[in-house]
């Protein structure tokens, strides 16, 4: 069996201004809102450690400095715990944190666009295939998108994108494949466009925000092309490197939760609170009222 370059790397856009969640917004990065007890960029983060990715690169922008400190030990808090005996919220603190000198950050100056976010990261992330996992798209299922997706790649190698069924009518959205032939565990991609006027997609899958690609998509965005929006946009690059390059795509079937929405933030905090069985156990006959009093 061929064995393809792994995956070791994974960059995480986190530039975004969060407008859509002013004033919470206003001094805290949106990435650092919680669902239920966790800032929304930890669950990309534990799901790219889940997939075996080695080194985190963040592409930050002005007022995230916090993250940073989110994935740095943080003594005193550390000290004072283990002061006071409590062992399990130091395990819960060290479960999550990245090594040291596993963790980037380089900053995205201006707001340019996607495709422009993952371009700052280039020197990072070098010669070799990386992930990139945009922290809005918070996924929910037993196996972890990304996990998944590897095992993909070590079959097919490649570039390879999650995607996801959404009805037609929101098509327009997002970011659209077309699709080929089945591989083993996915699809051929054939083609790609991204936010399609309504009634063109190619598909009603859409790109939900995982991506495995290969380092030759840099020189592509070096060229900053402007697509949708006026904006240098990764689906551009990445239609442009199918030309030399395969890619396939992996059918998620697991939920996932567009956190840049107020929509999708609250629903991911009602259902991964319901994931763990305590708050379940306590949420239900809320949640029973509630729908009571909406009938
Ligand atoms: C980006 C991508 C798009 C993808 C979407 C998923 O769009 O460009 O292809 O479908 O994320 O959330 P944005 O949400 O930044 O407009």
């Amino acid at each position: 069996m061929t064995s393809f370059k792994p995956v070791r790397k994974a960059v995480f856009p986190v530039a975004g201004l969060g407008t859509r969640f002013l004033p919470a917004t206003k001094a805290v990065p949106k990435e650092m809102l919680t669902v239920v007890d966790k800032p929304v960029i930890q669950y990309a983060v534990e799901e790219a450690r889940a997939a075996g990715i080695e080194h985190f690169i963040f592409v930050t922008g002005r007022n995230k400095s916090v993250i940073e400190d989110h994935f740095d030990i943080q003594v005193e808090l550390e000290q004072t715990l283990r002061e006071r005996g409590k062992a399990e919220a130091l395990a819960t603190l060290a479960e999550f944190l990245p090594g040291p000198g596993q963790t980037s950050f380089t900053r995205q100056q201006e707001p340019l666009g996607l495709g422009h976010a993952v371009w700052c990261a280039r020197e990072l992330v070098g010669d070799e295939p990386f992930a990139l996992l945009l922290p809005d798209m918070v996924m929910q299922d037993v196996d972890g998108c990304l996990s998944s997706m590897v095992r993909l790649y070590e079959r097919t190698g490649g570039n390879i994108i999650a995607t996801e069924e959404v009805a037609w009518e929101e098509t327009h959205k997002y970011g659209v494949v077309e699709t080929g032939e089945a591989v083993d565990g996915g699809f051929q991609i054939t083609g790609m466009v991204e936010k399609p006027p309504a009634g063109t997609a190619p598909s009603n899958l859409f790109i939900n925000g995982r991506y495995i690609l290969q380092p030759e998509i840099f020189a592509i965005l070096s060229e900053h092309q402007k697509g949708a929006g006026g904006e240098i946009q990764i689906t551009d690059a990445m239609a442009r490197l199918m030309q030399i390059q395969k890619f396939y795509g992996y059918r998620f079937t697991g939920r996932t939760f567009d956190c840049g929405s107020k929509e999708g933030f609250v629903k991911a905090n009602v259902a991964f609170a319901m994931w763990q069985p305590e708050l379940a156990d306590a949420l239900r006959p809320e949640f029973e009222a509630l729908i009571e009093q909406a009938e």
